[in-house]
């Protein structure tokens, strides 16, 4: 997508060389500002950290707080801009798609109720690009339940997809690419102008999973206000480093292991919400023996917070068909949640092994980033502006590599931005004279690895040198790491 000849690489690769003798590549424990890594204080207290969970709509004054059901993102109104010493060259952003159904896998075995999307329709069509004469009509999938069918899905029952973005995610989606381009085009005059041709510079990606798709579709036409054929880059199922997809046993072992009885950590949050696994399991009827639910809070977290978001009531214990009076309240449901938190603070932050798991698992992705980074600056890539459709699992991995300070669980439509900037003077010698600004959430992201710190303007050798030195140029290092013929 954007290759670079390797003459042009050359003055940067000094530079790398130089600053990747210096660059730390250890993994650095969270700092004192993570709110969500003290299980003592997860067991014990109640609401969740003053979090979001019941509504996609974040007040504009406290805009940026934690919303599960609607990450904030950069927007015009809180966007701080750089010195203007700074010239913006290139914007690479990932994001977590927005609200949508649970999985089928997260239903309760018997739901309370339905879930129905007949609010929307998931166009699905093919359509041959030398036209003979012939084109598409613009087909729809409407989920229906078959009266004469006498097999009833497992899980959830209703005429959604499980998982499908849901209508008012969809709107937060479009909402999302709107305010992106209030930033990168009204603010700083980056994006070239709606009726301008954009399309030779920006690029989107998806995931093999549907719902980043629904997202884009409508981002898309927040951004740029088009309903046109917009293509959307995608890597094929089993190796997409998106996802990520590929097969990467080293990550795989190291992130069981971290979720396994032999880290005590993990061992003693278990232990210690047996109770509140007891209540749960009453409630939705998940047999104490089904492993899905009881490895981790996922399952229940995920059951409950889509609920949630969505307005609907949380769930009742159903008795002869019909609802009970013993419910999930509201204290149990922010339990779960909190017990969500400190698992993923835990898989992607607090435990020491956690960088060597994400950065083999998510090197391709990362490198990928890299290669783009470097194809800009060596003035060989047309894109100045890519965006990646994701998911929690993607962004979780990629807030562990840069070992964010503060590590939460990536809500619904997440956001991680590289901006990368050409300084206009004042170089320091042996400098290319680009930087890196992230933003996570729209605020300037944190790490717990000093080379990283606060990263506001990170020399782009600096951020280089670290990437390839745990993922190597080009991926070079991840299929030895993956399967174990490196050590990590
Ligand atoms: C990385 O890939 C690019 C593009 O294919 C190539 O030009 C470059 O030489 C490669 N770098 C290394 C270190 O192999
Ligand atoms: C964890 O929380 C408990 C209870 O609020 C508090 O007493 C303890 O100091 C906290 N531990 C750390 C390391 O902050
Ligand atoms: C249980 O309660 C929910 C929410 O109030 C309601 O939508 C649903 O129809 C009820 N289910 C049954 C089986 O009565
Ligand atoms: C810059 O690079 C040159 C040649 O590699 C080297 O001699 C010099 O010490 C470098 N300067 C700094 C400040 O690193």
């Amino acid at each position: 997508m954007l290759s670079v000849p390797q003459t042009s690489l050359l003055v940067l690769a000094s530079a790398t060389a130089a600053a990747s003798a210096t660059v730390d590549l250890k993994w650095h424990a969270p700092g004192s500002g993570n709110k969500v890594n003290n299980l003592t204080a997860a067991l014990k207290s109640d609401g969740v950290y003053g979090f979001i969970y019941d509504s996609s709509h974040t007040p504009d004054k406290t805009y940026g707080t934690y919303n599960w059901c609607n990450m904030p993102h950069a927007r015009k109104t809180e966007y701080v801009k750089a010195s203007s010493d700074y010239e913006l060259k290139y914007v690479e952003v990932i994001q977590r798609h927005h609200k949508r159904t649970p999985y089928a896998s997260n239903a309760f075995p018997v739901e309370p109720y339905e879930w129905n999307c007949d609010d929307q329709g998931l166009y699905y069509f093919g359509r041959p690009f030398t036209n003979k004469g012939k084109s598409a009509a613009e087909t729809y999938w409407v989920g229906v339940t078959g009266d004469i069918n006498p097999f009833v899905p497992s899980g959830w029952i209703g005429s959604c997809q499980f998982p499908q973005i849901s209508a008012a995610g969809l709107d937060d989606s479009w909402t999302h690419g709107n305010d992106l381009y209030g930033v990168y085009h009204d603010l700083l005059n980056f994006l070239p102008s709606r009726n301008k041709d954009w399309r030779k510079k920006v690029v989107f990606r998806v995931t093999n999973n549907q719902i980043t798709s629904q997202v884009a579709s409508m981002f898309i036409n927040g951004m740029w206000g088009t309903t046109e054929s917009v293509p959307l880059v995608i890597q094929a199922k089993g190796v997409d480093s998106l996802e990520p997809q590929y097969t990467c046993t080293t990550g795989s072992n190291l992130f069981s292991t971290i979720q396994s009885s032999s880290n005590s950590a993990w061992e003693q949050h278990l232990t210690k919400t047996s109770d509140l696994f007891k209540k749960m399991d009453d409630i939705s009827g998940v047999p104490s023996t089904d492993s899905g639910f009881h490895v981790s809070w996922d399952h229940y977290y995920d059951n409950l917070s889509a609920r949630k978001c969505h307005g609907k009531p949380l769930p009742c214990k159903l008795v002869d068909g019909k609802n009970s009076s013993t419910c999930v309240d509201e204290e149990t449901a922010n339990a779960v949640f909190r017990m969500g938190q400190w698992e993923y603070s835990q898989i992607y932050r607090d435990a020491s092994s956690s960088l060597a798991a994400s950065s083999t698992s998510y090197g391709v992705w990362v490198a990928e980033l890299a290669s783009h980074l470097r194809a800009v600056i060596a003035g060989k890539s047309k894109t100045i502006y890519l965006h990646n459709f994701a998911h929690d699992g993607s962004t979780s991995r990629l807030l562990s590599i840069l070992q964010i300070d503060d590590m939460v669980w990536p809500g619904m439509g997440s956001e991680i931005v590289f901006e990368l900037y050409q300084k206009k003077k004042n170089n320091a010698e042996n400098t290319s004279g680009y930087y890196v600004r992230v933003l996570f959430s729209g605020k300037t992201l944190k790490s717990s690895n000093p080379s990283l710190g606060l990263m506001d303007m990170v020399p782009v050798e600096t951020l280089l040198a670290y990437f390839d030195g745990l993922v190597g140029e080009n991926a070079s290092l991840v299929k030895g790491k993956c399967s174990g013929s490196i050590s990590v």
